[in-house]
């Protein structure tokens, strides 16, 4: 037996939320066509509800982000070629390069970056456990990742970022260590 609202009360707008449209629906088996109407206006505004909640998270990931306050992606784009160059030609880690290929990397460096400055992202990549562990019998050590933050910053100091934000990229970068060194 289906449970009756009545929609004229104006109560029954406290129905308009996920959880309710569910409840409903499960109660609503046959509904005659009036409730059907009303039934599908629920799904109507459940699904306006997850749009907004999807529009404001973009809006959050486009203008309040640390990836937006560093200019978001041809920001991003910049920063990590210039980054590369600078570890190509740092003797301290470039080794650890040379077999890899290097515009693969910069794009997945980018979609990582991007995700972990809290940007629109589709990072598909490895994990940083994952990714790395191949190297830590290459001898990867605390003073290359170091190295890496060190090229990181002094890129983002080159590119005019101020060093507030620099110093909110190293600690990002600072997180991922034990990941990165599989320990
Ligand atoms: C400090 C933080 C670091 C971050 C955030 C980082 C990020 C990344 C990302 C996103 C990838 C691509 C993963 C994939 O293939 O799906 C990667 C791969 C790689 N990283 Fe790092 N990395 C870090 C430190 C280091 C250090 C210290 C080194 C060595 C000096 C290094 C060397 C490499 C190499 C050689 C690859 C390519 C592996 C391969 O394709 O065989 N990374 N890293």
């Amino acid at each position: 037996m289906s449970k009756i609202i009545d929609i004229t009360q104006p109560a029954s707008y406290s129905y308009i939320s996920d959880t309710c449209s569910y409840r409903y629906i499960k109660e609503g088996d046959g509904l005659p066509l009036r409730d059907n109407l009303y039934h599908k206006s629920i799904l109507k505004a459940a699904e306006i509800k997850r749009m907004t909640s999807k529009m404001s998270d973009w809006w959050t990931q486009t203008h309040d982000s640390l990836y937006a306050q560093l200019g978001g992606e041809p920001a991003v784009d910049a920063a990590v070629d210039i980054f590369y160059r600078k570890v190509l030609s740092d003797d301290r880690i470039s080794h650890f390069f040379e077999d890899v290929d290097m515009d693969q990397q910069a794009a997945k460096q980018k979609a990582f970056l991007t995700m972990a400055f809290g940007g629109p992202h589709h990072y598909t990549g490895q994990d940083m456990r994952r990714a790395h562990a191949h190297l830590v019998p290459r001898g990867l050590s605390d003073g290359h990742v170091n190295a890496v933050i060190e090229n990181l910053a002094s890129t983002l100091r080159e590119l005019g970022v101020r060093e507030e934000l620099i110093a909110q990229v190293g600690a990002i970068a600072e997180s991922t260590r034990s990941d990165v060194l599989n320990r």
